[in-house]
Formats: C-alpha cells, sequence, structure tokens
C-alpha cells in the first residue's frame, strides 16, 4: 500500500520524507490555508521534497472553469494530479483532462456509487473520506471495502486513496482491505511508527549494553 502524507506544511513533509515512508503527498484548499502560506509556492516546494504524487485541489466548481484550471495546475509540475471534488461538473472535468494524459484524483467521496461513477470517469485515485463518515456515525471502513468489492469487479485502473485517516485503525484496515493507498495526517504517521514496547526495548538493551566488558 502507497503511504501518501495528508498535510501542507512542508516541515512535517520534509521528515516523514526523510525516514522513506512516504510515496506522495496530499492537501486540500483548508490544508493550504492552515499553512498559512500562498497556494502555488506551497506546492512548488513540496514538489521538490517529495518525489511522487502530489495532489493540488481544483476550486472551480463548473467544468468549463474546472478543465483550465485542471490544465493550469498540471503545468506547475510533472508530480500534480489534479483533486476534483465528485461533483456532476467535477465528473465533467475528470473525463475531459483525463483524456489527455492528465491525472486526477476525485475528492470527497462518501459512497460507493459515487467512486463507481468516478473511476468510469476514468479518475486516477479515488478518495473516499474515512473519518468524516465516523463523525456522522456511519463506518467509514465498510465503504472502503464496498468499493474493495466493486472495483475488483471490473477491470478500472483507479486507485483506491482512503483519505480522512484519523487514527492508526483506519490505517491497518486500509491495508488489510487491500487498498492502493491511504493519505495519513503527520501525527497519524508518528502513531504508526511508534510502539511503548519498543521503546521500552531499545532502553533495556542500552542499559544492558553499558554493562558489557569493553
Ligand atoms: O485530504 C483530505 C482528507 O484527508 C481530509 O481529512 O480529517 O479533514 O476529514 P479530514
Amino acid at each position: 500500500m502507497k503511504i501518501f502524507i495528508d498535510t501542507a506544511e512542508v516541515k512535517a513533509i520534509r521528515e516523514y520524507a526523510d525516514i522513506g515512508i512516504v510515496d506522495g503527498v496530499t492537501t486540500n484548499p483548508s490544508l493550504i490555508a492552515q499553512s498559512g502560506r500562498k497556494f502555488e509556492d506551497v506546492v512548488k516546494e513540496i514538489c521538490q521534497i517529495v518525489d511522487g504524487p502530489i495532489s493540488a485541489e481544483a476550486i472551480s466548481t463548473v467544468a468549463e472553469e474546472m478543465i483550465p484550471e485542471a490544465y493550469r495546475l498540471a503545468e506547475i509540475h510533472r508530480n500534480i494530479v489534479v483533486k476534483i471534488p465528485m461533483t456532476a461538473e467535477g465528473l465533467k472535468t475528470v473525463k475531459a483532462v483525463s483524456a489527455s494524459g492528465i491525472k486526477t484524483n476525485v475528492t470527497l467521496v462518501f459512497s460507493a456509487s459515487q467512486a463507481l461513477l468516478a473511476a468510469k470517469a476514468g479518475a486516477t485515485y479515488v478518495s473516499p473520506f474515512v473519518g468524516r463518515l465516523d463523525d456522522i456515525s456511519q463506518e467509514g471502513m465498510g465503504l472502503i471495502q464496498e468499493i474493495v468489492d466493486i472495483y475488483a469487479n471490473y477491470q478500472f485502473e483507479t486507485q483506491l486513496l482512503v483519505a480522512s485517516i484519523r487514527n492508526p485503525l483506519h490505517f491497518v484496515d486500509a491495508a488489510r482491505m487491500g487498498a492502493h493507498a491511504a493519505t495519513v495526517p503527520p501525527a497519524v504517521l508518528g502513531q504508526l511508527l511508534r510502539h511503548p514496547l519498543t521503546d521500552l526495548g531499545v532502553e533495556k538493551f542500552l542499559k544492558d549494553w553499558a554493562t558489557v566488558p569493553k
């Protein structure tokens, strides 16, 4: 499973990219706003840090504006994946731009039918938001299993990118279900790495090593 980092904070991206566990980056307008920086500056810097798919979101709402916006975003860097909302106008855009080789990530997906339509439109990635479904008392990971089952019935090339991950269980379950990728916020990436028994074990080994005659 590919691991993307879900943030526009370049410091965190660098930290986890240095460890070697980052295959790509996803951003959205809220994450860009949190960074307090200009959209293009952040995206360009991210592209210098990670050599993998970098999702940058289109903010137009109608296809006639979203299509040129997608082309503009794709010109920023060869690794840009244009993130497009799961709306009728968004699907029109995905169909139009993917025909010319632009990679897309259909975002704000909350149902299996939306995931199927995005795949049929030619999306490179589809991003179901599991945490936001959990927030409204609907099991987010149940949707991931439905999408895995549906995609397995056909020859779609669309990759299932589990988004809105809030905890390590979301991540592990995504891998168990065979999702192609998961996008994980920096804090959760930290939780994935650490285990108290690892820390205690390292501490004890070092303590015992100090007693070995040198
Ligand atoms: O990148 C989109 C998605 O991962 C957002 O997550 O926590 O705002 O629902 P969240």
